[in-house]
């Protein structure tokens, strides 16, 4: 399995901070937004990476993150021209798919949770057998910001409409889908919204019609951001900000999920740890190594 990760976009509703600085590389407590979601592909084993990115922030993405090789991944970029729409990216990804499955991610979502790589793998493991996608709903207080989902009454999911105005019920499809190579294809076949974007919505209400689409709902002992609005950002920093004061661990630090995965040695990491060392995430990779796993 391959791994597309969405760092397009415009934006807008993180103005003026994002004017001119790319959302994805903005803080989330003490790491830029985007290392949250790469280590969800991380965590599931997946070393192949495709970010798509603005032309003007390609440079920016190269400098963090380079061809990957330094965490033993391989990372590449394509160019997203236009803010077109979430699905464009898999038509802009497809030849970085070709005959894979594919964990698609939007950059701007941060999960934590116990347990949350098992669910992921349990899906992964189902696509490999039989196919298909698979999305996930979490339960929110503002369903109007979403892809929702609605339930008949045997509790299966029978559509999913795109910011309704008026949710058909409270679970909000997040932004991480696990599809099969046939996504690109679905992604060609749909056509614009009112507001002009390749929906990601519209393709799984595809896979949905067809039959291939499984879901999964997340409990309340997951916690789940769409760090796209300036109350959504801070939100999601105060909660990582939390969790690893109080347990010294760190959420989404790529060199540490690169080294117990075992595509980094020790040396390596004390490498990636050198230009670090004047901060704590610096000091907490050293430690890391110091250590062992
Ligand atoms: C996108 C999707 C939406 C999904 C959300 C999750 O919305 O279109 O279906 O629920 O991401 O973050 P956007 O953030 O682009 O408005």
């Amino acid at each position: 399995m391959k791994s597309v990760i969405l760092a397009g976009g415009s934006g807008t509703r993180l103005y003026p901070v994002t004017q001119v600085v790319n959302k994805h590389l903005l803080p989330i407590y003490n790491k830029p937004m985007i290392y949250y979601p790469l280590s969800i592909a991380m965590l599931l084993g997946i070393r192949e990476i495709l970010f798509i990115v603005n032309p003007e922030d390609l440079p920016a993405f190269q400098k963090l993150f380079s061809d990957g090789s330094h965490l033993g991944m391989s990372i590449s970029y394509k160019i997203q021209h236009k803010p077109n729409g979430l699905a464009e990216g898999l038509i802009l990804a497809e030849e970085f798919i070709g005959n894979d499955n594919v964990l698609y991610l939007l950059g701007d979502n941060i999960f934590f949770g116990h347990g949350l790589i098992d669910v992921l793998r349990q899906a992964k493991e189902e696509l490999e057998q039989y196919g298909g996608a698979c999305v996930f709903g979490y339960y929110v207080h503002d369903p109007e910001r979403f892809g929702i989902l609605e339930f008949d009454e045997t509790g299966r999911v029978i559509s999913i409409e795109e910011k309704p105005k008026k949710p058909k019920s409270n679970y909000a499809v997040v932004g991480m889908y696990l599809y099969d190579p046939e996504a690109v294809e679905i992604a060609k076949s749909i056509k614009p919204s009112h507001r002009g974007e390749l929906e990601i919505t519209s393709v799984n209400q595809v896979y949905l019609e067809k039959g291939k689409l499984r879901v999964k709902l997340f409990g309340r002992g997951f916690a789940w951001f769409d760090a796209g609005t300036h109350d959504s950002f801070l939100e999601a920093g105060e909660f990582v900000a939390t969790i690893e004061r109080k347990t010294g661990l760190m959420i989404g630090c790529i060199e540490e999920i690169a080294y117990r995965n075992g595509w980094i040695d020790r040396s390596q990491l004390l490498k990636l740890a050198e230009h670090l060392k004047k901060t704590d995430y610096g000091k907490y990779l050293i430690k890391l190594a110091e250590e062992g796993k």
